[in-house]
């Protein structure tokens, strides 16, 4: 899959979203190593804090059926920056595979890659 599919399914996951408070709508798409894809996208709540992003919707599913190791994860949103994961989803992701690609794409489908440890170097791992 290239990274082109992997954000037009990030976009289309990005549809999902439920998003009334913020307005603010975001789509992810995580490559497992298998090759599958499961999509998420950030569902919010009136009590604010219980709000998931798109991309721990995404891993969660993916997890949830069995998945442990990721390649790419593409992260979609209708903004004219990119959409950077939280510091949580970062946490989250990394417990699984802190070297995957994090890909970031705007609304006009430009995106910038990078590596989950270059974005969470000194991750906390547990008492290792
Ligand atoms: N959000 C995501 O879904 N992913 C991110 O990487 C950043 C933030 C969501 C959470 C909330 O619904 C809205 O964007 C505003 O923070």
């Amino acid at each position: 899959m290239t990274d082109r599919e992997l954000i037009n399914m990030a976009f289309t996951a990005l549809k999902q979203a439920y998003a009334p408070y913020s307005g603010f709508t975001v789509g992810a798409a995580i490559e497992c190593e298998d090759g599958s894809v499961c999509l998420g996208c950030n569902i919010e709540n009136a009590a604010y804090g219980d709000t998931v992003c798109a991309e721990r919707v995404a891993v969660y599913k993916a997890i949830s059926e069995g998945r442990r190791k990721f390649r790419r994860i593409a992260v979609a949103a209708n903004i004219g920056s990119y959409c950077m994961p939280c510091g949580s989803c970062r946490q989250v992701l990394s417990e699984f595979s802190p070297e995957m690609e994090i890909l970031c794409a705007r609304e006009d489908g430009r995106y910038v890659s990078y590596r989950l440890s270059e974005l969470i170097p000194k991750r906390f791992e547990g008492e290792k």
